[in-house]
């Protein structure tokens, strides 16, 4: 297939989004122990800005990583989630922040999050850059949004298409050219 990618989500539309959610996260567990839950690698950028914006002098912040399978080199969407690596840190007794990137058809967080909540976590919340919420097959609840996006194919900002772009700075949509 031919495309080329349009800038849908600007650098600085996210980076304002990030500030308003890491101040909301911020408040929600100021004086508390938080570990934020990375999935892999789609997450990373998003995770490694939220972080920092997070006020290191009200939450004790702690970041680990998990990777599970999901898309494979197509727009479609696997059905099955295995865990491919899974967290260093013990998840009991803790409060969990699960940072994803993309919530589409909700399956990879509700087995995710079914998987964690075995662990018996204090608390488990779930915060995306974004949620494409005409595409959803599972009920899923998402504590934190960055933006809800119509049905279109996106990458950049850690996201990729078969691996590609996800180093972009912004969001981008992936047009297909005839
Ligand atoms: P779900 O299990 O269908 O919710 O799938 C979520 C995962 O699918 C996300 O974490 C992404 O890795 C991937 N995904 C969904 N939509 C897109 C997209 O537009 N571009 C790239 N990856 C996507
Ligand atoms: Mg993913």
């Amino acid at each position: 297939m031919k495309y080329k990618v349009e800038v849908a989500i600007k650098e600085d539309e996210i980076a304002k989004r990030v500030k308003e959610i890491a101040d909301e996260i911020t408040k929600m567990y100021e004086n508390q122990s938080l570990l934020l839950v990375g999935l892999l690698r789609g997450s990373a950028m998003f995770l490694a800005d939220i972080a920092r914006k997070i006020d290191y002098n009200k939450v004790d912040l702690t970041i680990d990583f998990m990777d599970v399978s999901s898309y494979g080199n197509s727009m479609e969407s696997s059905r099955e989630v295995r865990i491919l690596k899974d967290l260093e840190e013990d998840v009991n007794g803790r409060h969990i922040l699960i940072i994803e990137d993309i919530v589409d058809t909700g399956r990879t967080l509700s087995e995710v999050k079914k998987i964690l909540l075995t662990r018996n976590p204090e608390t488990l919340r779930i915060c995306t850059l974004l949620d494409k919420p005409e595409r959803r097959e599972v009920e899923i609840d998402v504590d934190y949004i960055g933006f809800k996006i119509p049905d279109f194919f996106v990458v950049g900002y850690g996201i990729d298409y078969a691996q590609k772009h996800r180093t972009l700075p912004f969001v981008g949509k992936v047009v297909e050219i005839k």
